[in-house]
């Protein structure tokens, strides 16, 4: 998949769009999103928030339902049920409350069409975006956010609810495992576009992506830059699933037990918001050579994106686990020896962080 990948399946656009303008629209979604909530009265934004939960079970109610999948050209209510199989008032319900989030829509004529996001919630669109739906969905996730919300004060909320930390417990449970991998490949594979663009590979020859999945990003990034070798590193039962690629090189193993040798380049993408600040230094303490950490960048004063999410999440799944300033994450380089070079800002909404 990877050789043939463009940034139309990954994002919905011909080209990834500069940094400057994907963060001005990040921008001018949060204003927009603030003049929103403020025209609304507060019981208003009380039950917004309460019912934000509701997002959740109908997107997931839709697609277990394969609604994607059957909406393939605007379509009478009634017929999309048939097509289906479910009840057309369960239908009209769930088709309405997907038209006000724009998963679909719905036109004068009372038809349901598909709207660009409708397909990449499809499960065979070459984004793999249809993943995080399954992946958020499970209910050792559903169940570790309900007990973030019960028990705010719980070390640890995934393994208070499932029995295991996050990690231990996916190994524990191949088929849920492999829908985690899954939908970390569909970031990787937009993360691959965003890395191979923004940053010069001229000098690099052999670069290892550690916690780095089944190789999603990698295999963009070599196919982009035919002159690099890449080392894939994740855990055994990760690495079993790997995608093979010519020039990728797969290791298994536990990073906390040392990195892999002989390479000029160590990717961390999404990966040390995993852990605490104790095992963050302790990863990068691997690197003797050039590290580069992609992360969600956290702003002093709040900003509503992705990454102020991801900071929950992480709250619920990952003890320890947080989104970071750059400045939080110098920080912690320094203490492992290793200086902040410089940053750069990816389309993701991401930042690059080099680190020698
Ligand atoms: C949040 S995912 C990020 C995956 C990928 N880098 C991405 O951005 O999509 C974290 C990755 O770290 C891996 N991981 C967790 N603990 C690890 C360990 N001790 N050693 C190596 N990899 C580990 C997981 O298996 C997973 O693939």
């Amino acid at each position: 998949m990877s050789a043939t990948i463009d940034a139309c399946d990954v994002i919905g656009a011909p080209v990834l769009p500069p940094p400057q303008v994907a963060g001005a629209i990040t921008r001018l979604r949060a204003l927009l999103a603030r003049v929103h909530r403020g025209l609304a009265p507060p019981p208003v934004q009380v039950l917004e928030g309460v019912f934000g939960l509701l997002d959740h079970g109908a997107l997931a109610a839709l697609c277990n339902l394969d609604v994607p999948e059957q909406l393939d050209r605007p379509l009478p209510v009634t017929e999309l049920a048939r097509r289906v199989e479910a009840d057309p008032e369960l239908v009209r319900r769930l088709v309405h409350y997907a038209a006000g989030r724009g998963w679909l829509r719905v036109d004068r004529r009372g038809r349901a069409r598909p709207t660009r996001t409708t397909r990449f919630l499809r499960r065979d669109h070459p984004g793999g975006w249809r993943a995080w739906v399954e992946f958020a969905s499970g209910p050792e996730v559903v169940a570790a956010v309900a007990r973030l919300g019960t028990d705010p004060r719980v070390a640890d909320a995934f393994a208070s609810a499932n029995g295991a930390p996050f990690f231990d417990w996916q190994t524990a449970h191949p088929d849920r495992h492999h829908v985690f991998d899954m939908a970390m490949a569909a970031g990787g594979r937009l993360h691959g576009l965003a890395l191979a663009a923004a940053l010069d590979w001229g000098a690099t020859t052999r670069v290892c992506d550690i916690g780095g999945g089944t190789g999603a990003l990698l295999g963009v990034l070599v196919d982009r830059h035919p002159h690099l070798q890449g080392v894939l590193f994740d855990l055994p039962a990760v690495i079993a699933r790997a995608t093979p690629h010519p020039r990728v090189e797969v290791v298994a193993g536990d990073a906390f037990a040392g990195l892999p040798p002989g390479c000029d380049t160590y990717l961390f993408v999404n990966v040390l918001h995993d852990w605490d600040d104790e095992h963050v230094v302790q990863l990068l303490r691997g690197v003797s050579t050039r590290a580069i950490v992609v992360e969600g960048e956290r702003r002093e004063r709040p900003v509503d994106d992705i990454t102020a999410r991801t900071d929950v999440l992480m709250l619920a799944l990952a003890p320890g686990g947080r989104e970071r300033t750059t400045g939080e994450l110098a920080d912690l380089a320094a203490r492992a020896g290793l200086g902040l070079e410089r940053t750069v800002a990816l389309p993701t909404g991401d930042r690059a962080h080099v680190l020698r």
